[in-house]
């Protein structure tokens, strides 16, 4: 079977332009949601990661302040500016882009960030709330990836799902949220990481694998069953002279076989990306309603 590929530009678009939709009606109401961004220092993938959010803001009508400072900050400059957010009412999101250079300390940030602010859905009492079930601001990511799979009309309650890759910001989130007593959960969930003794046995057995690891063929079409649902958030920059930047980007998953066998899988860059950034709006219009009263 030849699997069908989840369009994740066309998703994210969708849901973009029923976010425009409600900013405009909330800008007739005088509510403008804002999200103000930090970036430190100049690494390539953080910058572009920072523009295409600024970008996409822009788009549907999003206030974004742009705060970009030297790899060189001090962990008070952070703290001091991530406090002025927090008190500007103008406000409602606050998106330190990660990771940070060595010197800072990434959890104090995090728990600087006001949680109703937190619209990366990184602070602990977020995370805490996720876990127990409550309404909270939901990880972009992995919140991208559940609309991803409703939205292809893939059934969660009861699936096996193989989530490699135990990251805080994705396998550690999606894992959990997969696991919820809810219509965006009701599964059953195996997370594999770099200590799993037999990868494969697993993969082989998951009607939805999601690969978070951040390497090229790492699940390859010898470790899935035939109809399975891929979702691959990896993306590598691979040596590629063809290219005029240089390189291109690849998943975690060996796309060109793995399709060959799966139902449904997105591809890299196309999939998961434009997800997580439209999760990124969808939190920072809800925080502004919330602020709103609404
Ligand atoms: N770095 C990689 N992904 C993310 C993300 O979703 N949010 C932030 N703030 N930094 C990231």
């Amino acid at each position: 079977m030849a699997a069908q590929i989840i369009d994740g530009k066309q998703i994210a678009a969708e849901m973009r332009a029923e976010l425009k939709a409600e900013v405009a009606k909330l800008k007739e109401k005088n509510i403008v949601p804002g999200l103000g961004v930090v970036l430190i220092g100049d690494d390539p993938a953080s910058k572009s990661y920072v523009t295409a959010k600024e970008r996409a803001c822009e788009e549907i009508g999003i206030y974004s302040n742009d705060n970009r400072l030297p790899a060189d900050t001090t962990q008070e400059e952070l703290i001091e500016l991530v406090k002025k957010l927090n008190n500007d009412p103008k406000i409602n999101g606050i998106l330190v882009q990660l990771p940070l250079p060595k010197q800072l300390d990434e959890s104090e940030v995090l728990l600087t960030i006001s949680p109703a602010k937190d619209v990366d859905g990184f602070h602990p009492i977020n995370i805490g709330k996720m876990v127990a079930g409550e309404k909270a601001f939901l990880p972009c990511t992995p919140h991208g990836i559940i609309q991803l799979l409703q939205r292809s009309n893939v059934t969660l309650e009861g699936a096996e799902v193989v989530v490699v890759g135990r990251s805080n910001i994705v396998g550690k989130p999606i894992a959990n949220m997969l696991i919820q007593k809810a219509d965006t959960g009701n599964a059953t969930v195996t997370v594999c990481h770099t200590r799993t003794k037999d990868l494969a046995s697993h993969t082989k057995r998951a009607d939805i694998i999601i690969a978070a690891v951040g390497r090229p063929n790492t699940v390859t079409a010898d470790m899935v069953k035939e109809g399975v649902v891929v979702i691959d958030v990896g993306v590598n920059r691979v040596e590629d002279a063809s290219k005029k930047r240089g390189y291109r980007l690849v998943g975690d998953v060996d796309f060109e076989a793995v399709k060959e066998k799966a139902s449904l899988i997105t591809p890299v860059p196309g999939g998961v990306g434009p997800m997580t950034i439209t999760m990124l709006l969808y939190n920072t219009v809800e925080s502004a309603k919330i602020a709103a009263g609404l």
